[in-house]
């Protein structure tokens, strides 16, 4: 498939499954997949490392020059996120980052700290980047714009699968909870909040599986591309 310069974007709330869809979506189409979720999470851990806290504008925003934060994507379309030199890209997932990722994503420093980095990688290749303001305020040129979600009680149903899968399970009801606050948190905050970008076409996951919900995306992203 030949194609020119592109970007999708990927917007919608946290287990929708965006960045395994994403991820293997990028794949078959031999673009890259920046996981923007990562970066907020890079600077969560900088904060859980410090004991800053992370709802404390100043001590973040006072935090941030001395932070190098570096993204880095190998052949295989890996993504690997470094700290102060450091790969975290392990550490970044652990569940108590979540939260504070979700605290320090709300602080308009933070925002703007990272927003050149994520338009420059979309201006070097073709993308498809996910997270949470992609196709409203990263990307809004974005040429398809995806805002994907699926029912919260199904979302924390795969979160458990997922936990259980990895031999770490959670009781449903507290996975569940989380869930909820930090999509009423990404919803809610005063900037960049978690919204559909009027022109981003919904999928909805909820009844879908893996290969029903990837195939959802390549035709919404063929069909807006002319492939
Ligand atoms: O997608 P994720 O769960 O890895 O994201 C972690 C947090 O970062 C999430 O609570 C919302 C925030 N985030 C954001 O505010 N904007 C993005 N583009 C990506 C993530």
């Amino acid at each position: 498939m030949s194609m020119k310069h592109f970007a999708v974007a990927v917007d919608g709330p946290s287990g929708a499954g965006k960045s395994s869809l994403a991820r293997s979506v990028a794949r078959e189409l031999g673009i890259t997949y920046a996981d923007t979720g990562a970066i907020y999470r890079s600077i969560g851990l900088a904060a859980l490392r410090r004991g800053v806290d992370p709802h404390d504008a100043a001590a973040v925003e006072g935090m941030l020059p001395e932070l190098s934060i570096r993204m880095e994507h190998s052949e295989d379309g890996e993504q690997r996120m470094y700290l102060d030199g450091e790969d975290v890209s392990g550490d970044i997932r652990l569940p108590e980052v979540s939260m504070y990722a979700s605290a320090v994503s709300a602080l308009p420093a933070v925002r703007t700290f990272l927003l050149e980095m994520q338009r420059r990688l979309a201006r070097e290749q073709s993308v498809i980047m996910d997270g949470r303001d992609i196709g409203t305020v990263v990307l809004p040129e974005a040429e398809v714009k995806i805002y994907l979600t699926a029912a919260a009680e199904e979302r924390a149903r795969r979160r458990c699968l997922e936990l259980e899968q990895r031999g770490t399970p959670r009781p449903f009801d507290e996975v569940l909870a989380e869930l909820k606050e930090r999509d009423w948190n990404d919803m809610h905050r005063d900037v960049a909040p978690l919204r559909q970008a009027e022109d981003a076409i919904l999928a909805d996951t909820t009844s879908l599986d893996f290969a029903q919900s990837k195939t959802l995306l390549l035709n919404i992203i063929r069909e807006k591309l002319g492939l």
